[in-house]
């Protein structure tokens, strides 16, 4: 249940590496036991505000509070409160399950016993116990994501980090995570606070999702919300080289409520767009404009970001390629 108090607190947050503002100045709250997305591209920034929640690179400017105490002034009360799943795969290859989740468990100095029982609960939510003697490098990508999350809650944390926790995952095991992350929320009232670029992940666990797009928090609200902005429906309309002429045409039209353009399709944000549709096709001939193929569906919220940036949330951005070098690297340097 979501509680009245806030979880997370965050305040005029920024991070700038040189002259690129990763995150740029952002502020917004978590309640108590909600499951809060932050969901962009690659490169939007979202990393980087879990690794200053969670007190392991310092802000630029700015602050915020998480689990009661500052991230800069009270690093180790913030990291006692706090489990982590980091986006990069973080076991230790040589160990068991049960050992890497017991050398967790020492860390936090938690004694024998209740480390013992704590181990084997979380082993049974993410349905592993029967692979606890199994050596992290016979896991699956899939099992070792689950055991990441078993890991982050074996000392109880009031709030979990997760940061792309299904990156990568078949829709399968993406679908198990999402229920074991539902069912810690609900058993333990665990406030959830997860960074996705996936649109499905983000509307089916979230109770609320923030945009993030260049370091910077373009909407927030509940996924519901968020789609009913758009109102009606969308008529997407494939129209090549003339979309942005099409686009033009479409906007003198006040019952079109949006027009966005992207990958040479035009969205039109209409209400009754069924009844619509013969409307829309009439406008693009009287431009002397052929249309390609015409669609209609209900907004997701990748209409929603796109309403809000332009440009769809799958598409690359500019550093993309990089960042998959950048990651590439990371990995194999890691394993040398
Ligand atoms: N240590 C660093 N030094 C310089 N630039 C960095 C550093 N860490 C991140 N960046 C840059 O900051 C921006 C935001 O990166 P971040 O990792 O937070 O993005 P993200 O939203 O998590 O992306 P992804 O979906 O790819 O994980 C990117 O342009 C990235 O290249
Ligand atoms: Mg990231």
């Amino acid at each position: 249940m979501v509680g009245s108090e806030n979880a997370i607190s965050v305040k005029k947050l920024s991070k700038h590496f040189g002259d690129l503002k990763a995150v740029d100045d952002i502020s917004f709250e978590v309640k108590e036991g909600e499951i809060f997305g932050l969901l962009g591209p690659n490169g939007a920034g979202k990393t980087t505000t879990i690794k200053m929640l969670t007190t392991l690179i310092p802000p630029t400017s700015g602050t915020a509070i998480v689990a009661g105490y500052g991230i800069t002034k009270s690093q180790n009360e913030v990291r006692k409160r706090i489990g982590i799943i980091f986006q990069d795969p973080s076991l230790d290859d040589e160990l068991t399950g049960w050992e890497n989740l017991e050398f967790h468990a020492i860390l936090y100095r938690i004694g024998k016993k209740k480390r013992t029982e704590k181990i084997k609960e979380v082993l049974e939510l993410v349905e592993l116990l029967d692979k606890k003697d199994t050596l992290i490098k016979d896991y699956s990508g899939g099992m070792k994501r689950r055991l990441e999350i078993a890991r982050g809650l074996i000392h109880e944390p009031s709030v979990l980090f997760l940061d792309e926790p299904t990156v990568g995952l078949d829709p399968q095991t993406r679908r198990k995570i999402w229920d074991y992350i539902k069912k810690l929320n609900g058993m333990h009232g665990t406030t959830v606070i997860l960074t996705t670029h996936y649109i499905e992940e983000a509307d089916y666990l979230c109770g609320r999702v923030a945009f993030v797009d260049h370091g910077k928090l373009v909407a927030l609200d509940t996924p519901s919300n968020l789609k009913d902005k758009l109102g009606g429906d969308v008529v997407s309309v494939q129209a090549g080289a003339n979309s942005g002429r099409l686009g033009k045409a479409m906007k003198k039209h006040s019952w079109i409520k949006n027009v966005s353009l992207h990958d040479d399709i035009v969205d039109l944000s209409v209400k009754d767009g069924d009844r619509k549709i013969p409307d829309i096709v009439d406008i693009a001939r009287k431009n002397g404009i052929e249309i390609g193929s015409i669609s209609l569906h209900k907004p997701s919220l990748e209409d929603v970001f796109i309403y809000y940036t332009g440009k769809a949330i799958r598409e690359e951005s500019g550093e993309g390629m990089r960042g998959v070098m950048r990651r590439a690297r990371a990995r194999t340097g890691r394993r040398r």
